[in-house]
């Protein structure tokens, strides 16, 4: 009997469909899934897929971005439930509000955030690119930077500006506990702790590099280290792991868990092998923006795709 994911393989043909994924996703989808990168990664290859139609393995405001970079194709999200705290944490007519009572700045958004608020900003950037966008920026211009908080925080300490800062984060991020990391630490004192910059400045403080989930791997990679203590979202490590199949990785922990000592996205675990087969049989759930709102929500991306070559 065909297993789901030879039955994923077979349907994904027969539609001419290609699979996206996050490295946050479950390991058996990234297995099957043609492309498995960052967020700028992903919005790269979603603009330049020929497929009729693009599965996103990631969340609501990833397959949101894929859409608006490739109109024409049909994108579909295996768990429409599938947001993030980042995004939530800015409603659109709340932040039209901010951004109308702070005149003549410069509005950056991280791309963890809906069309919405993409479509009123200026730049949008990725961890990955975040200083090279807020750098493109002449310096006497005020800066408006959302809504993660705490890459805003890192980015002021990197480029020695003063950006406004919206007061979102990641719960994920926020969840690692720096007592544990400290005494973990202690225990292997040969590990280096590396971080995404969603995390908050005492755990980013503790480490030796700080960048995308892209960036962490290529860093382990070219590390003459053997261990490492991971800060990001747990499901990093199956695809670090293949990376380096003989340096050790330890994720970092988080503060309720005594039992798992790592961090997962409750919302890039919504999806499944099962709902990434469903949603290809059923071409549903497929994003759609609206038309007014993607217009100007691709000017920001294009712009930072632009900065990003
Ligand atoms: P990157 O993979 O772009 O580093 O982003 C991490 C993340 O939290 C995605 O939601
Ligand atoms: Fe959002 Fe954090 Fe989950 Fe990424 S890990 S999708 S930033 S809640």
């Amino acid at each position: 009997m065909e297993s789901l994911k030879e039955k994923i393989l077979q349907l994904k043909k027969e539609k001419n469909a290609v699979i996206l994924a996050h490295y946050y996703q479950q390991p058996e989808i990234q297995e099957i899934a043609d492309y498995v990168g960052d967020s700028l990664g992903l919005s790269q290859e979603a603009e330049k897929a020929n497929a009729a139609i693009i599965v996103f393995a990631g969340v609501h405001f990833m397959a949101e971005t894929a859409k608006l970079l490739n109109p024409k194709k049909k994108v579909l999200l295996p768990d429409l439930a599938a947001g993030c705290s980042l995004a939530e944490s800015c409603p659109p007519d709340i932040f039209k509000k901010f951004i109308d009572a702070h005149p003549n700045h410069i509005v950056i958004t991280y791309v963890n955030c809906s069309a919405e608020i993409k479509a009123l900003s200026h730049l949008v950037c990725t961890s990955s690119n975040a200083e090279k966008i807020v750098n493109s920026v002449p310096e006497n211009i005020p800066i408006i930077f959302a809504p993660d908080k705490n890459l805003g925080n890192y980015i002021n300490q990197k480029t020695g500006r003063k950006m406004l800062l919206w007061d979102g984060s990641c719960v994920v991020h926020e969840a690692f506990s720096l007592d544990k990391l400290i005494a973990l630490h202690k225990e292997h004192p040969d590990a280096a702790i590396i971080a995404h910059p969603e995390s908050e400045t005492h755990i980013l403080e503790t480490a030796s590099y700080i960048g995308s989930t892209s960036g962490m791997i290529d860093y382990v990679k070219q590390s003459p280290k053997t261990k490492f203590i991971v800060a990001t979202e747990a499901g990093i490590l199956y695809k670090m792991q293949e990376e380096v199949p003989d340096k050790i990785l330890i994720p970092a922990p988080s503060i309720e868990d005594n039992t798992c000592a790592c961090s997962e996205c409750a919302y890039m675990k919504l999806n499944t092998l099962r709902k990434v087969y469903d949603c290809l049989l059923h071409e549903a759930p497929e994003i759609k923006v609206p038309k007014k709102i993607a217009d100007k929500a691709i000017i920001p991306i294009k712009r930072m795709l632009d900065l990003s070559k």
